[in-house]
């Protein structure tokens, strides 16, 4: 089975490193051969030399790789709406499978790329686009269809997570604790997305469609971010008691559903308060399943690899036994959401 691998930076680059460290159990595990055949990227020159693949498989010609015959798989890890949409539907077209870690665009265009797998008859993975390592996509996906979920409440962004915990563990400023997170490879190519919540948002967005059987748009996520933070204001937070962390809840009851990710004071006590750095953790209620708890890495090019590994693994076997996992967003209706607020 042949890839296409388009983006190869800090995800990109973990997938590659991954694949080769893991090249015979991969095979044993799908069953045939599961092998890099292109990389695209933007910046033709950069040296790449440590990810000790061959210079002739790296690409700036993204749909011309997507497009190959041989290529049978696509991974899109370059981020951003376009051209990251136009390489992925282009390839469910061509009914090229499509593994993406992608929340920004799942989340602006969720329905249209799943109808387009569903049109090429290919699948679309994206276990990765929210919390990183942590299996939450599929678990929403498939585990929880026969259940009901009421609520999910949780920290679905590392970069903002981990600001919050270096300021208030090592005294650090805000601007210092972005630096690394950045540093780290947590944060987004531009961190306006982390520490505005763009990206909890879009991640919200994700889960909240999952979860409620519903398309949650990114215009009805209330979005506040963290940018204001100020040492005075974790200060603040210990002399009550409390730690601030950047929060997400979707909930349903009886009026809709409303979304919303913005960062809050929460007790010493509660288990979100002891989850720090870039880790991110997630309660999902449901009626008959009950209160569980989901924690892990939340960001991150090797945790998250292994996030974008998984679906490929699934995306082979699928092909070679002819299955398919349409996204379920293929099949929803009409919006149900209440907007909050409104
Ligand atoms: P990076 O910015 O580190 O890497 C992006 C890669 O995409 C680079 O290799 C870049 O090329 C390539 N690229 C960007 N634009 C183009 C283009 N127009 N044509 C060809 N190649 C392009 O991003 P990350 O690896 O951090 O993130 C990738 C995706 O994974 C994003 O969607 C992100 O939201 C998601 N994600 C990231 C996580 C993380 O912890 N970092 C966790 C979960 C999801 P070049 O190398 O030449 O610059
Ligand atoms: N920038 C994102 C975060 C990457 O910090 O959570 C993981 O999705």
């Amino acid at each position: 089975m042949k890839i296409a691998l388009l983006g190869c930076g800090t995800v990109g680059s973990e997938v590659v490193r991954l694949m080769r460290m893991r090249t015979t159990e991969l095979a044993d595990r799908v069953g045939e051969t599961v092998e890099i055949a292109g990389i695209a990227v933007r910046r033709a020159g950069k040296d790449r030399s440590h990810l000790g693949v061959a210079d002739d498989l790296f690409t700036t010609d993204a749909i011309g790789l997507v497009k190959r015959p041989d290529i049978d798989v696509v991974v899109e890890v370059a981020g951003g709406i376009e051209p990251a949409k136009s390489w992925i539907t282009t390839a469910l077209a061509e009914g090229k499978s499509v593994v993406t870690a992608n929340k920004a665009l799942l989340a602006a265009d969720g329905p249209a790329l799943a109808d387009a797998a569903r049109a090429g008859n290919a699948d679309l993975y994206y276990e990765a686009a929210a919390a990183a390592a942590i299996p939450l996509m599929r678990p929403l996906r498939d585990s929880f269809q026969g259940d009901t979920i009421n609520q999910v409440l949780g920290i679905v962004n590392g970069t903002t997570n981990y600001i919050c915990s270096r300021m208030s563990e090592a005294g650090i400023s805000y601007g210092e604790a972005l630096q690394e997170a950045s540093d780290l490879g947590y944060a987004e190519a531009d961190p306006t997305a982390d520490v505005d919540g763009y990206d909890a948002a879009a991640k919200a967005a994700l889960i909240a469609s999952l979860a409620f059987h519903t398309h949650v748009d990114l215009s009805d996520v209330h979005r506040e971010g963290i940018a204001d933070l100020t040492p005075a204001d974790i200060k603040a937070a210990a002399d009550a008691g409390r730690v601030i962390k950047p929060l997400c809840i979707a909930s349903r009851d009886d009026d809709g559903i409303s979304v919303r990710v913005h960062p809050a004071m929460i007790p010493l006590g509660h288990p979100l308060a002891n989850v720090n750095g870039a880790y991110n953790a997630v309660f999902i209620e449901a009626e008959s399943a009950g209160r569980l708890m989901f924690y892990g890495a939340g960001a991150g090019g090797t945790e998250t690899a292994s996030a974008v590994l998984g679906d490929i693994v699934t995306v082979a076997r699928n092909r070679r036994s002819g299955a398919r996992a349409f996204p379920p967003e293929a099949a929803y209706g009409e919006r149900t959401v209440k907007p909050i607020g409104k």
